[in-house]
Protein backbone atom coordinates (compact mmCIF):
# COMPACT_ATOMS: atom_id res chain seq x y z
CA UNK A 1 0.00 0.00 0.00
CA UNK A 2 1.48 3.26 -1.17
CA UNK A 3 -1.00 5.29 0.84
CA UNK A 4 -1.05 6.25 4.29
CA UNK A 5 -3.89 6.51 6.66
CA UNK A 6 -4.30 10.86 6.07
CA UNK A 7 -3.60 9.83 2.67
CA UNK A 8 -1.36 12.55 2.80
CA UNK A 9 2.06 11.10 1.68
CA UNK A 10 4.44 13.62 -0.18
CA UNK A 11 7.70 13.44 -2.85
CA UNK A 12 10.35 15.52 -3.17
CA UNK A 13 12.26 15.17 -6.79
CA UNK A 14 15.85 16.85 -6.52
CA UNK A 15 17.72 17.15 -9.81
CA UNK A 16 21.23 17.87 -11.37
CA UNK A 17 22.37 18.01 -14.47
CA UNK A 18 20.99 18.94 -17.70
CA UNK A 19 17.40 19.47 -19.32
CA UNK A 20 17.20 16.26 -20.16
CA UNK A 21 17.44 14.85 -16.48
CA UNK A 22 14.86 18.11 -15.72
CA UNK A 23 12.48 16.52 -18.36
CA UNK A 24 12.98 13.07 -16.79
CA UNK A 25 12.30 14.14 -13.30
CA UNK A 26 8.88 15.43 -14.93
CA UNK A 27 8.45 12.10 -15.02
CA UNK A 28 9.63 11.07 -11.97
CA UNK A 29 6.93 13.33 -10.77
CA UNK A 30 4.39 12.31 -12.82
CA UNK A 31 4.92 8.66 -11.68
CA UNK A 32 5.04 9.32 -7.90
CA UNK A 33 1.21 11.32 -8.63
CA UNK A 34 0.20 8.17 -10.37
CA UNK A 35 0.75 6.12 -7.02
CA UNK A 36 -1.00 8.54 -4.99
CA UNK A 37 1.97 11.27 -3.61
CA UNK A 38 1.19 14.88 -3.93
CA UNK A 39 4.43 17.38 -4.02
CA UNK A 40 5.85 18.44 -0.91
CA UNK A 41 6.30 22.39 -0.35
CA UNK A 42 9.60 21.55 1.66
CA UNK A 43 12.18 18.92 2.06
CA UNK A 44 11.16 18.26 5.40
CA UNK A 45 7.66 17.46 5.22
CA UNK A 46 8.81 14.89 2.63
CA UNK A 47 8.15 10.81 2.88
CA UNK A 48 9.77 10.33 -0.18
CA UNK A 49 12.82 12.29 -1.86
CA UNK A 50 14.34 10.83 -5.35
CA UNK A 51 17.71 12.27 -6.46
CA UNK A 52 18.16 12.30 -9.86
CA UNK A 53 21.65 12.66 -10.98
CA UNK A 54 24.30 13.74 -13.05
CA UNK A 55 27.96 12.16 -13.82
CA UNK A 56 29.24 14.73 -16.47
CA UNK A 57 31.79 16.04 -14.05
CA UNK A 58 33.18 15.43 -11.11
CA UNK A 59 31.69 18.36 -8.75
CA UNK A 60 28.14 17.16 -10.08
CA UNK A 61 28.81 13.86 -8.70
CA UNK A 62 30.21 15.14 -5.28
CA UNK A 63 27.42 17.77 -4.73
CA UNK A 64 24.92 14.37 -4.25
CA UNK A 65 27.49 12.43 -2.20
CA UNK A 66 27.51 15.82 0.20
CA UNK A 67 23.59 15.69 -0.31
CA UNK A 68 23.39 11.85 0.11
CA UNK A 69 25.37 12.15 3.82
CA UNK A 70 22.93 14.92 4.63
CA UNK A 71 19.57 13.06 3.92
CA UNK A 72 21.29 10.12 5.94
CA UNK A 73 21.05 12.20 9.06
CA UNK A 74 17.63 13.13 8.20
CA UNK A 75 16.80 9.74 8.14
CA UNK A 76 17.97 9.04 11.34
CA UNK A 77 15.12 11.45 12.81
CA UNK A 78 12.23 10.33 10.35
CA UNK A 79 13.33 6.06 9.78
CA UNK A 80 10.13 6.01 7.29
CA UNK A 81 11.67 8.82 4.82
CA UNK A 82 12.29 6.79 1.30
CA UNK A 83 15.68 7.65 -0.37
CA UNK A 84 15.70 6.74 -4.36
CA UNK A 85 18.42 7.43 -6.44
CA UNK A 86 18.51 7.48 -10.26
CA UNK A 87 19.73 9.57 -13.12
CA UNK A 88 23.07 9.19 -14.70
CA UNK A 89 25.10 8.33 -11.54
CA UNK A 90 23.33 5.24 -11.04
CA UNK A 91 23.90 3.81 -14.58
CA UNK A 92 27.85 3.85 -13.84
CA UNK A 93 28.91 0.35 -13.57
CA UNK A 94 31.28 0.81 -9.98
CA UNK A 95 28.47 2.87 -8.70
CA UNK A 96 26.39 0.30 -7.19
CA UNK A 97 29.12 -1.14 -5.08
CA UNK A 98 30.12 2.53 -4.30
CA UNK A 99 26.16 3.19 -2.87
CA UNK A 100 26.31 -0.30 -1.75
CA UNK A 101 28.77 0.52 0.56
CA UNK A 102 28.79 4.13 1.57
CA UNK A 103 24.84 4.58 1.37
CA UNK A 104 23.36 1.73 2.99
CA UNK A 105 20.33 3.91 3.56
CA UNK A 106 19.01 4.65 0.28
CA UNK A 107 16.59 2.31 0.14
CA UNK A 108 16.32 2.34 -3.91
CA UNK A 109 18.88 2.79 -6.51
CA UNK A 110 17.23 2.98 -10.30
CA UNK A 111 18.08 3.52 -14.07
CA UNK A 112 17.64 6.16 -16.68
CA UNK A 113 15.85 3.63 -18.78
CA UNK A 114 13.48 2.31 -16.34
CA UNK A 115 12.07 5.23 -14.11
CA UNK A 116 8.25 3.81 -15.37
CA UNK A 117 9.39 0.74 -12.65
CA UNK A 118 9.65 3.04 -9.60
CA UNK A 119 5.90 2.26 -8.42
CA UNK A 120 6.86 -1.45 -8.21
CA UNK A 121 11.18 -0.91 -6.62
CA UNK A 122 9.51 1.76 -3.85
CA UNK A 123 6.48 -1.38 -3.21
CA UNK A 124 9.56 -3.96 -3.17
CA UNK A 125 12.16 -1.94 -0.65
CA UNK A 126 9.47 -0.96 1.51
CA UNK A 127 7.92 -4.63 2.19
CA UNK A 128 11.07 -6.34 2.07
CA UNK A 129 13.56 -3.56 4.30
CA UNK A 130 15.97 -3.94 2.01
CA UNK A 131 18.29 -1.76 -0.45
CA UNK A 132 16.66 -2.50 -3.93
CA UNK A 133 19.28 -1.84 -7.32
CA UNK A 134 17.25 -2.31 -10.46
CA UNK A 135 19.52 -0.47 -13.29
CA UNK A 136 18.66 -1.53 -16.58
CA UNK A 137 21.95 -1.49 -18.51
CA UNK A 138 20.94 -0.16 -21.91
CA UNK A 139 17.74 0.58 -22.67
CA UNK A 140 14.82 -1.26 -23.88
CA UNK A 141 13.22 0.53 -26.76
CA UNK A 142 11.61 3.73 -25.98
CA UNK A 143 8.99 3.11 -23.18
CA UNK A 144 5.88 5.34 -24.29
CA UNK A 145 3.11 6.82 -21.91
CA UNK A 146 4.71 7.35 -19.06
CA UNK A 147 3.15 10.03 -17.25
CA UNK A 148 4.76 13.43 -16.76
CA UNK A 149 3.58 15.99 -14.25
CA UNK A 150 5.33 19.21 -16.09
CA UNK A 151 6.04 22.51 -14.45
CA UNK A 152 3.39 25.07 -14.50
CA UNK A 153 3.59 27.81 -17.51
CA UNK A 154 4.27 28.51 -20.97
CA UNK A 155 7.30 26.13 -21.53
CA UNK A 156 7.17 22.42 -22.01
CA UNK A 157 10.48 20.30 -22.86
CA UNK A 158 9.66 16.93 -25.27
CA UNK A 159 12.61 14.39 -25.42
CA UNK A 160 12.40 13.63 -29.44
CA UNK A 161 15.59 11.99 -29.33
CA UNK A 162 17.38 9.06 -26.13
CA UNK A 163 20.82 8.34 -25.37
CA UNK A 164 24.11 9.59 -27.51
CA UNK A 165 25.87 7.84 -30.79
CA UNK A 166 28.82 10.25 -30.95
CA UNK A 167 31.32 9.06 -28.15
CA UNK A 168 33.04 11.89 -27.93
CA UNK A 169 36.23 10.93 -26.10
CA UNK A 170 35.44 12.86 -22.72
CA UNK A 171 32.10 12.05 -22.22
CA UNK A 172 29.96 9.59 -20.45
CA UNK A 173 27.09 10.77 -21.54
CA UNK A 174 26.72 7.47 -24.37
CA UNK A 175 27.63 4.95 -21.41
CA UNK A 176 24.90 6.43 -19.08
CA UNK A 177 21.89 6.96 -21.49
CA UNK A 178 22.89 4.20 -24.05
CA UNK A 179 22.51 4.21 -27.75
CA UNK A 180 20.72 6.90 -29.69
CA UNK A 181 17.20 6.20 -30.24
CA UNK A 182 14.28 8.41 -31.67
CA UNK A 183 10.51 8.70 -30.78
CA UNK A 184 8.48 7.97 -33.84
CA UNK A 185 6.95 11.36 -35.01
CA UNK A 186 3.71 10.45 -34.31
CA UNK A 187 4.10 9.95 -30.55
CA UNK A 188 6.07 13.26 -30.43
CA UNK A 189 3.09 15.86 -32.58
CA UNK A 190 0.68 13.77 -30.18
CA UNK A 191 2.71 15.39 -27.25
CA UNK A 192 3.15 18.36 -28.58
CA UNK A 193 -0.54 18.97 -29.53
CA UNK A 194 -1.63 17.62 -26.02
CA UNK A 195 0.75 20.40 -25.07
CA UNK A 196 -0.98 23.17 -26.86
CA UNK A 197 -4.39 22.61 -26.14
CA UNK A 198 -3.00 22.40 -22.16
CA UNK A 199 -1.90 26.22 -22.82
CA UNK A 200 1.96 25.58 -23.42
CA UNK A 201 3.07 28.52 -25.66
CA UNK A 202 7.02 27.85 -25.74
CA UNK A 203 8.13 24.06 -26.82
CA UNK A 204 11.64 22.80 -26.30
CA UNK A 205 12.88 19.76 -28.41
CA UNK A 206 15.39 17.73 -26.78
CA UNK A 207 17.77 14.98 -27.70
CA UNK A 208 21.72 15.24 -27.24
CA UNK A 209 21.89 15.26 -30.39
CA UNK A 210 18.69 16.34 -32.26
CA UNK A 211 20.07 16.77 -35.69
CA UNK A 212 20.14 13.17 -36.08
CA UNK A 213 16.69 12.95 -35.60
CA UNK A 214 15.02 9.66 -37.39
CA UNK A 215 18.38 8.41 -38.63
CA UNK A 216 17.56 5.28 -36.88
CA UNK A 217 14.29 5.11 -38.16
CA UNK A 218 12.88 3.67 -41.60
CA UNK A 219 10.19 6.54 -41.87
CA UNK A 220 12.01 8.81 -43.49
CA UNK A 221 11.43 11.94 -41.54
CA UNK A 222 14.55 13.88 -40.57
CA UNK A 223 14.73 16.69 -38.09
CA UNK A 224 13.83 19.49 -40.43
CA UNK A 225 10.48 17.73 -41.24
CA UNK A 226 10.12 17.17 -37.59
CA UNK A 227 10.34 20.70 -36.83
CA UNK A 228 8.05 21.76 -39.98
CA UNK A 229 5.14 19.17 -38.58
CA UNK A 230 5.77 20.57 -35.33
CA UNK A 231 5.25 23.94 -36.75
CA UNK A 232 1.91 23.23 -37.75
CA UNK A 233 0.58 22.59 -34.26
CA UNK A 234 -2.31 24.74 -33.00
CA UNK A 235 -1.62 26.35 -29.76
CA UNK A 236 1.79 26.48 -29.94
CA UNK A 237 4.05 29.76 -30.73
CA UNK A 238 7.66 28.85 -30.38
CA UNK A 239 10.07 26.30 -31.06
CA UNK A 240 13.30 25.93 -29.71
CA UNK A 241 15.44 22.14 -29.83
CA UNK A 242 18.68 21.18 -28.07
CA UNK A 243 21.55 20.13 -28.62
CA UNK A 244 22.49 20.72 -32.02
CA UNK A 245 25.58 19.16 -33.00
CA UNK A 246 27.18 21.06 -35.30
CA UNK A 247 28.54 18.01 -37.59
CA UNK A 248 24.84 17.03 -38.58
CA UNK A 249 23.69 20.59 -38.66
CA UNK A 250 22.72 20.07 -42.42
CA UNK A 251 21.75 22.97 -45.18
CA UNK A 252 18.18 21.68 -45.42
CA UNK A 253 17.94 22.36 -41.52
CA UNK A 254 18.95 26.32 -41.46
CA UNK A 255 16.72 26.62 -44.18
CA UNK A 256 13.81 24.87 -41.93
CA UNK A 257 14.94 27.27 -39.24
CA UNK A 258 15.38 30.09 -41.30
CA UNK A 259 11.95 29.43 -42.93
CA UNK A 260 9.52 28.37 -40.27
CA UNK A 261 7.85 31.02 -38.75
CA UNK A 262 6.99 29.49 -35.22
CA UNK A 263 11.27 28.09 -34.97
CA UNK A 264 12.62 31.21 -32.66
CA UNK A 265 15.97 32.84 -33.54
CA UNK A 266 18.01 30.80 -31.19
CA UNK A 267 20.52 27.96 -31.81
CA UNK A 268 22.45 26.29 -29.10
CA UNK A 269 25.75 24.83 -31.00
CA UNK A 270 28.29 23.69 -28.57
CA UNK A 271 31.94 23.77 -30.24
CA UNK A 272 33.89 22.52 -27.46
CA UNK A 273 37.17 24.03 -28.46
CA UNK A 274 38.55 26.03 -31.38
CA UNK A 275 41.76 24.14 -32.25
CA UNK A 276 41.65 20.84 -35.64
CA UNK A 277 43.72 19.29 -33.18
CA UNK A 278 41.90 18.90 -29.93
CA UNK A 279 38.43 18.45 -31.91
CA UNK A 280 40.53 15.57 -33.86
CA UNK A 281 41.29 14.26 -30.09
CA UNK A 282 37.71 14.88 -28.84
CA UNK A 283 36.46 13.22 -31.67
CA UNK A 284 33.94 16.42 -32.63
CA UNK A 285 33.74 15.02 -36.51
CA UNK A 286 34.59 18.46 -37.62
CA UNK A 287 37.29 21.20 -38.68
CA UNK A 288 37.26 24.70 -37.01
CA UNK A 289 36.78 26.31 -40.37
CA UNK A 290 33.54 24.31 -41.00
CA UNK A 291 31.82 25.43 -37.54
CA UNK A 292 32.91 28.87 -38.91
CA UNK A 293 31.36 28.18 -41.67
CA UNK A 294 27.92 26.87 -40.89
CA UNK A 295 27.96 29.91 -38.37
CA UNK A 296 28.02 32.05 -41.61
CA UNK A 297 25.18 30.03 -43.01
CA UNK A 298 23.22 30.26 -39.90
CA UNK A 299 23.93 34.36 -39.54
CA UNK A 300 22.74 34.93 -43.04
CA UNK A 301 19.49 32.77 -43.24
CA UNK A 302 18.20 34.27 -39.76
CA UNK A 303 18.75 37.81 -38.95
CA UNK A 304 19.02 38.74 -35.34
CA UNK A 305 19.93 34.75 -34.66
CA UNK A 306 21.42 34.56 -31.03
CA UNK A 307 23.92 31.75 -30.74
CA UNK A 308 24.79 30.12 -27.54
CA UNK A 309 27.29 27.10 -27.13
CA UNK A 310 29.13 24.76 -24.90
CA UNK A 311 33.01 25.54 -24.41
CA UNK A 312 35.76 23.36 -22.74
CA UNK A 313 39.37 24.28 -21.33
CA UNK A 314 42.64 21.67 -21.09
CA UNK A 315 41.97 18.57 -22.88
CA UNK A 316 44.74 16.79 -22.81
CA UNK A 317 47.23 17.75 -25.03
CA UNK A 318 45.72 21.32 -24.90
CA UNK A 319 48.81 23.68 -25.98
CA UNK A 320 48.62 27.30 -25.52
CA UNK A 321 48.33 27.88 -29.20
CA UNK A 322 45.68 25.69 -28.84
CA UNK A 323 43.67 27.59 -26.64
CA UNK A 324 44.33 30.80 -28.49
CA UNK A 325 42.45 29.25 -31.34
CA UNK A 326 39.80 28.64 -29.27
CA UNK A 327 39.72 32.52 -28.05
CA UNK A 328 40.29 33.28 -31.24
CA UNK A 329 36.55 31.41 -32.46
CA UNK A 330 35.01 33.32 -29.41
CA UNK A 331 35.56 36.37 -30.78
CA UNK A 332 35.17 35.38 -34.32
CA UNK A 333 31.25 33.97 -33.39
CA UNK A 334 30.65 36.60 -30.95
CA UNK A 335 28.36 34.36 -29.00
CA UNK A 336 25.60 35.61 -27.16
CA UNK A 337 26.57 33.42 -24.16
CA UNK A 338 28.65 30.43 -23.38
CA UNK A 339 28.86 27.81 -20.97
CA UNK A 340 32.47 27.51 -20.00
CA UNK A 341 33.97 23.62 -18.67
CA UNK A 342 36.77 22.76 -17.45
CA UNK A 343 38.01 19.32 -18.74
CA UNK A 344 37.43 16.65 -16.16
CA UNK A 345 38.55 12.98 -16.31
CA UNK A 346 35.60 10.41 -16.64
CA UNK A 347 36.01 7.02 -15.55
CA UNK A 348 36.17 4.45 -19.16
CA UNK A 349 36.35 7.50 -21.36
CA UNK A 350 38.77 6.95 -23.69
CA UNK A 351 40.23 10.94 -22.80
CA UNK A 352 40.71 9.75 -18.95
CA UNK A 353 43.40 7.17 -20.59
CA UNK A 354 45.14 10.07 -22.68
CA UNK A 355 48.77 11.17 -21.58
CA UNK A 356 49.59 15.09 -21.15
CA UNK A 357 46.54 15.80 -18.70
CA UNK A 358 46.87 19.85 -18.34
CA UNK A 359 47.82 20.80 -14.80
CA UNK A 360 45.07 22.26 -13.04
CA UNK A 361 46.69 25.35 -12.69
CA UNK A 362 47.04 25.74 -16.07
CA UNK A 363 43.16 24.79 -16.83
CA UNK A 364 42.25 27.47 -14.22
CA UNK A 365 44.04 30.09 -15.66
CA UNK A 366 42.40 29.41 -18.94
CA UNK A 367 38.75 29.91 -17.66
CA UNK A 368 39.25 32.91 -16.17
CA UNK A 369 40.80 34.14 -19.68
CA UNK A 370 37.72 32.81 -21.28
CA UNK A 371 35.01 33.84 -19.33
CA UNK A 372 36.20 37.64 -18.89
CA UNK A 373 36.22 37.26 -22.95
CA UNK A 374 33.26 36.03 -23.49
CA UNK A 375 31.39 38.08 -20.47
CA UNK A 376 32.39 41.23 -21.99
CA UNK A 377 31.03 39.37 -25.10
CA UNK A 378 27.84 39.03 -23.54
CA UNK A 379 27.18 42.20 -22.26
CA UNK A 380 27.95 44.21 -25.73
CA UNK A 381 25.27 41.65 -27.36
CA UNK A 382 22.75 42.53 -24.62
CA UNK A 383 23.36 46.17 -24.71
CA UNK A 384 23.09 45.86 -28.83
CA UNK A 385 18.73 45.10 -27.95
CA UNK A 386 18.83 49.03 -26.06
CA UNK A 387 16.18 50.37 -27.75
CA UNK A 388 14.85 47.98 -29.74
CA UNK A 389 10.99 46.43 -29.35
CA UNK A 390 11.32 42.88 -29.16
CA UNK A 391 8.37 40.40 -29.20
CA UNK A 392 8.01 38.75 -25.47
CA UNK A 393 6.38 36.06 -24.05
CA UNK A 394 5.45 36.26 -20.56
CA UNK A 395 6.25 34.12 -18.47
CA UNK A 396 5.43 34.84 -14.99
CA UNK A 397 5.83 36.93 -11.94
CA UNK A 398 9.56 37.42 -10.86
CA UNK A 399 10.04 35.08 -7.34
CA UNK A 400 11.77 38.57 -6.21
CA UNK A 401 9.37 40.83 -6.85
CA UNK A 402 5.49 40.59 -7.58
CA UNK A 403 5.51 43.58 -9.40
CA UNK A 404 7.75 42.50 -11.56
CA UNK A 405 7.55 40.38 -14.69
CA UNK A 406 9.73 37.91 -16.41
CA UNK A 407 9.20 37.65 -20.34
CA UNK A 408 11.45 35.80 -22.45
CA UNK A 409 12.42 37.08 -26.56
CA UNK A 410 12.16 34.54 -29.31
CA UNK A 411 16.59 35.07 -29.15
CA UNK A 412 16.10 33.06 -25.52
CA UNK A 413 16.79 36.23 -23.26
CA UNK A 414 14.64 37.09 -19.85
CA UNK A 415 13.48 40.37 -19.66
CA UNK A 416 12.41 41.65 -16.81
CA UNK A 417 9.30 44.43 -16.59
CA UNK A 418 7.21 46.47 -14.75
CA UNK A 419 3.39 44.07 -14.91
CA UNK A 420 0.87 42.73 -13.70
CA UNK A 421 0.83 38.29 -13.04
CA UNK A 422 -2.76 38.79 -15.49
CA UNK A 423 -0.02 38.98 -18.77
CA UNK A 424 1.46 35.61 -18.25
CA UNK A 425 1.14 33.76 -21.47
CA UNK A 426 0.88 36.37 -23.36
CA UNK A 427 2.39 37.94 -26.08
CA UNK A 428 3.78 41.38 -25.61
CA UNK A 429 6.30 44.16 -26.93
CA UNK A 430 8.35 45.29 -25.13
CA UNK A 431 10.64 48.19 -25.25
CA UNK A 432 14.43 47.51 -23.75
CA UNK A 433 15.52 49.68 -21.27
CA UNK A 434 18.26 48.18 -19.79
CA UNK A 435 21.15 45.03 -20.08
CA UNK A 436 23.15 43.21 -17.57
CA UNK A 437 25.24 40.11 -17.63
CA UNK A 438 21.85 37.69 -17.19
CA UNK A 439 19.04 39.51 -18.48
CA UNK A 440 17.31 42.44 -20.61
CA UNK A 441 14.84 44.98 -18.53
CA UNK A 442 12.21 46.42 -20.37
CA UNK A 443 8.58 48.45 -20.15
CA UNK A 444 5.33 48.29 -21.69
CA UNK A 445 4.87 50.16 -24.74
CA UNK A 446 2.49 53.38 -23.98
CA UNK A 447 -1.38 52.44 -24.35
CA UNK A 448 -2.46 54.10 -27.91
N1 LIG B 1 25.11 16.57 -26.13
C1 LIG B 1 25.56 17.85 -25.87
C2 LIG B 1 26.15 18.12 -24.51
C3 LIG B 1 26.05 17.19 -23.39
S1 LIG B 1 27.02 17.44 -21.96
C4 LIG B 1 26.61 18.20 -26.91
O1 LIG B 1 27.18 17.36 -27.52
O2 LIG B 1 26.87 19.36 -27.06
C5 LIG B 1 27.08 19.18 -21.76
C6 LIG B 1 28.45 19.75 -21.83
O3 LIG B 1 29.26 19.28 -20.77
C7 LIG B 1 29.22 19.41 -23.08
O4 LIG B 1 28.88 20.21 -24.15
C8 LIG B 1 30.65 19.61 -22.65
O5 LIG B 1 31.08 20.92 -22.91
C9 LIG B 1 30.61 19.38 -21.14
N2 LIG B 1 31.31 18.15 -20.77
C10 LIG B 1 31.00 16.88 -21.15
N3 LIG B 1 31.90 16.02 -20.64
C11 LIG B 1 32.80 16.74 -19.93
C12 LIG B 1 33.97 16.43 -19.19
N4 LIG B 1 34.42 15.19 -19.09
N5 LIG B 1 34.63 17.45 -18.59
C13 LIG B 1 34.19 18.71 -18.70
N6 LIG B 1 33.11 19.07 -19.38
C14 LIG B 1 32.40 18.11 -20.01
FE1 LIG C 1 28.56 13.71 -25.09
FE2 LIG C 1 29.40 14.21 -27.51
FE3 LIG C 1 27.13 12.87 -27.17
FE4 LIG C 1 27.24 15.45 -26.57
S1 LIG C 1 27.49 14.56 -28.60
S2 LIG C 1 26.36 13.84 -25.32
S3 LIG C 1 29.29 15.71 -25.80
S4 LIG C 1 29.18 12.18 -26.61
FE1 LIG D 1 24.46 14.87 -16.67
FE2 LIG D 1 23.21 12.78 -17.59
FE3 LIG D 1 22.62 15.16 -18.52
S1 LIG D 1 25.35 12.90 -17.10
S2 LIG D 1 24.52 16.27 -18.33
S3 LIG D 1 22.30 14.49 -16.47
S4 LIG D 1 22.61 13.25 -19.66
Amino acid sequence: MYQGDNGELKYQVITFGCQMNEHDSEHIAGVLEGIGYTSADHQDDADIIVLNTCCVRETAENKVFGLLGRLGKQKKQKPGLILCLGGCMSQQEHMGSRIKERFRYVDVVFGTHNIHQLPDLIEQAKAERRQVIEVWPDSRGVVEDVPARRQQGVRAWVSITYGCNNYCTYCIVPYVRGRERSRTPESIISEVITLGREGYKDITLLGQNVNSYGKDQTGGMDFADLLSAVNDVDGVERIRFMTSHPRDFCDKLVGAVAKLPKVCEHIHLPFQAGSNNILRLMNRGYTREYYLELVDKIKSAVPDVALTTDIMVGFPGETDADFADTMDLVQRVEFDNAFTFIYNKRQGTPAARMDDQVPAEIKSARIQELIKLQSGITLRRNGADMGKVLECLVEGPSRTNKDLMGARTRTGKIVIYRGASEQTGMPLPLRITGYSLTHLNGELLPEK
